[in-house]
């Protein structure tokens, strides 16, 4: 594609840009069970008019725009209080929860170069549960992730495992508040003490969590310390763009104190432009996101969230019963918030997804690994709640219609093909037969997605890695027409 000769009308520029939706997921119905976070039409016209109507300002320079300073340090500053820090809690707001962990670690990193100067190789200390984004920032960082089990019936984190895998090159331990998989708080206290005992930092990711699960608490959950309150905590990640219900681009990463936040800034004068000094990852940033955030906890507000809280909470407690009662259907855990996930020991999961898109909704598939099976995962939204009936009458009828469809078969075929192969021997054949074995054609977006979750979830981690890898790498690439 080129860029056109003659530039378009506006008419013209928005038509298009409402056409490319069409195939999108069907989100603002409120028929969509993750990655939306939708709080209702009036609340997101006043986020987006916010988010529009900073747009241009440039967040790089506070003394050019202390306005964008100002916002960010009421919304940390509300952020720390909502989660129980006193005065000497400091923090940022970052793009999304990936780049609040990133800070996290570099942190912990660099304050252990300073602090143990004999760790080379640091590591940090990951429940199986620990959101993947850490993974993602130990490859960035040069941390070494050591993964340990969590408890396979509550999905929480195993405090004894945690305490073996401590080693001379431990750095960071990490918790979540809570875990996106089976949305369950982490034993945070427990940690806490480790951490205190070992003289070790403690990470809290409150990524999904650490907002609404102080209004679950306000309404009688029983839900487990994580904020803050917990001696031994060291630093928490909260996102403002998932259950703060800012626009997208919106999170927080927050320190116990600046003495250990110091170490996620970055500073460089050594080159011939203006002085670089970043708190967080991004350099030139929209003040659109900060707005809009500042914008959602105002307009919003504590009366408004704890309404909003009180909704997602019944509708959880009636699809946590309506799954229980399903002979099919398994619980994973018991949710902490209003996220859940659930398996099945008689029908084949990914055939439920698929279904269940026939019938115009989105729920997520989530692969098989360590001791959680592949399994359908729900976030249960404001705009969802409405739906609870339909979508739960829905989902027995499609258990129904995905236990005649043939499951299962791939698996052991893919096992014997492919199970012995290691990542640098998948070369452009084998992974056209995995494509053509998962019923592949192209490199476009399949229809149903069964059959390539179905070998996904049957290949050795490091296989699928490197086939989703080979499949993204295909997928963003010029359009064939223009
Ligand atoms: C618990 C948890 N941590 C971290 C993240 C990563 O956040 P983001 O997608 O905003 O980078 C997520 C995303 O869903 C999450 O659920």
């Amino acid at each position: 594609m080129q860029i056109p000769k003659r530039g378009w009308s506006r008419e013209q520029v928005f038509e298009q840009l409402e056409r490319f939706r069409e195939n999108d997921t069907p989100w603002r119905e409120g028929r969509t069970w993750a990655y939306v976070y939708d709080p209702g039409r009036e609340a997101e016209g006043v986020i987006k008019d916010a988010f529009v109507s900073y747009l241009s300002e440039n967040g790089l320079d506070p003394t050019a725009f202390p306005s964008a300073l100002q916002m960010e340090n009421d919304v940390v500053s509300m952020a720390a209080r909502h989660l129980n820090g006193d005065a000497d809690v400091v923090g940022n707001f970052t793009s999304g929860g990936t780049e609040s962990i990133m800070l996290a670690v570099k942190a912990a990193r660099d304050w252990a170069r300073e602090h143990r100067r004999g760790i080379h190789e640091p590591e940090m200390i990951l429940p199986e549960t620990a959101h993947a984004a850490f993974q993602k920032a130990a490859s960035y960082l040069g941390v070494k992730p050591i993964i340990v089990s969590a408890d396979p019936d509550s999905f929480r984190a195993d405090v004894n495992a945690v305490r073996d895998a401590i080693t001379d090159n431990t750095v960071l331990l990490v918790g979540s508040a809570i875990s996106y998989a089976h949305g369950v708080v982490d034993p945070i206290r427990e940690l806490g003490q480790l951490a205190q005992e070992r003289d070790l930092l403690l990470h809290v990711d409150g990524c999904m969590g650490g907002f609404l699960l102080q209004y679950f608490a306000r309404l009688g959950a029983p839900v487990p310390d994580y904020d803050f309150r917990v001696p031994g905590v060291t630093s928490i990640s909260m996102d403002l763009h998932k259950y703060a219900f800012a626009a997208k681009g919106a999170s927080t990463i927050l320190y116990r104190d600046k003495k250990l936040r110091k170490y996620q800034m970055y500073a460089c004068s050594n080159w011939t432009g203006y002085t670089v000094i970043n708190p967080t990852v991004q350099s030139t940033k929209s003040a659109g996101p900060i707005a809009g955030a500042w914008a959602a906890m105002h307009f919003i507000g504590d009366d408004g969230y704890l309404e909003i809280t009180r909704a997602v909470k019944d509708a959880t407690d009636e699809i946590v019963a309506a799954v229980d009662a399903a002979p099919d259907l398994r619980l994973l855990g018991r949710p902490d918030m209003n996220l859940l996930s659930f398996a099945s020991d008689s029908v084949s999961v990914f055939h439920i997804a698929d279904e269940m898109k026939e019938h115009n909704w989105y729920v997520q598939p989530q692969l098989a690994y360590g001791s959680s099976p592949e399994n359908i995962h729900l976030s249960i939204n404001p705009e969802s709640v409405r739906w609870v009936d339909a979508m739960l009458a829905d989902l027995h009828e499609c258990t129904e219609k995905a236990r005649l469809l043939p499951s299962g078969e791939l698996a052991p075929k893919i096992q014997e093909a492919f199970g012995h192969l290691s990542p640098e021997d998948l070369t452009e054949d084998v992974y056209q037969g995995l494509l053509a074995m998962a019923g592949i054609q192209g490199s476009g977006l399949p229809g149903r997605m069964a059959e390539i979750n179905e070998v996904l979830n049957a290949l050795p981690v490091p296989l699928r890695e490197r086939l989703l890898v080979e499949y993204l790498n295909e997928l963003f690439r010029q359009p064939e027409s223009g």
